[in-house]
């Protein structure tokens, strides 16, 4: 990603994340600025014929913060990553986005093999993030008594599809939990799923 990729990055950010999910958490432009400032080796785009048809931002975040598993806000420090670390152990995935027409077709797995490929090049200790839960709104309609922690866990299992957390189950991550309120997400009841590679 360079500066000149910005206005692609946010425009996908509206097709990615529409309502009810909140516009405000979308990344303005000067986020971004500032996530290349701070860190622009870990900040990607994917495109054909030179148009953007992915993004993939990523900070570096320390030990101590990785393992309170925070809050997204907690972790971060919100979107200007107030909390970004230079020599942090962790590299962390602070968003992955696919067009919507060029999804099914590895573009995340791209991305996540780059994240990974990324880990190893810069001896880091692990990967790490916090996972939407997207499809448990609609799933809590017909199960009411199943807690969002069963329910990641039955997505886990594949009992459950999940078109978040699915796909990114397929890169090999691994589940550790779940975090309550972790970021405003009315459709994941604000929690999200905590994942983590090493090399
Ligand atoms: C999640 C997301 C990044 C996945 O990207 P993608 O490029 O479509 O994923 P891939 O093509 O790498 O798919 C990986 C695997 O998951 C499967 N998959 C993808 N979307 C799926 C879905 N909605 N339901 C079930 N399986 C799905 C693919 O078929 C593929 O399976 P395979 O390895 O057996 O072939 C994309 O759907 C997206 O941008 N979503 C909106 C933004 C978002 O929620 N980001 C994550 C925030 S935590």
């Amino acid at each position: 990603m360079t500066g000149a990729d910005i206005d692609g990055v946010v425009g996908l950010q509206k097709l990615a994340f529409p309502p009810p999910f909140s516009e405000d958490l979308h990344w303005d432009p000067e986020h971004i600025a500032a996530h290349l400032s701070l860190f622009s080796e870990a900040q990607w785009v994917a495109t054909i014929d030179g148009h953007i048809i992915g993004s993939c931002s990523n900070a570096r975040i320390s030990e101590a913060s990785w393992q309170a598993h925070g809050s997204w806000g907690a972790t971060m420090g919100g979107p200007m990553l107030r909390n970004f670390d230079p020599t942090g152990s962790t590299l962390y995935g602070l968003d992955i986005t696919v067009h919507p027409d060029a999804r099914k077709q590895g573009v995340g797995r791209a991305f996540y093999q780059a994240r990974y490929q990324f880990v190893q090049d810069w001896k880091l200790t692990r990967y790490g993030t916090g996972c939407r839960l997207p499809d448990f709104r609609q799933f809590a309609t017909s199960n009411p008594r199943v807690s969002v922690e069963e329910y990641a866990k039955r997505v886990v299992e594949g009992e459950v599809v999940d078109r978040t957390l699915t796909p990114l189950l397929t890169y090999k991550l691994k589940f550790l939990g779940v975090i309550e309120n972790y970021m405003e997400d009315i459709e994941s009841a604000n929690a999200a799923a905590l994942l983590e590679w090493n090399p």
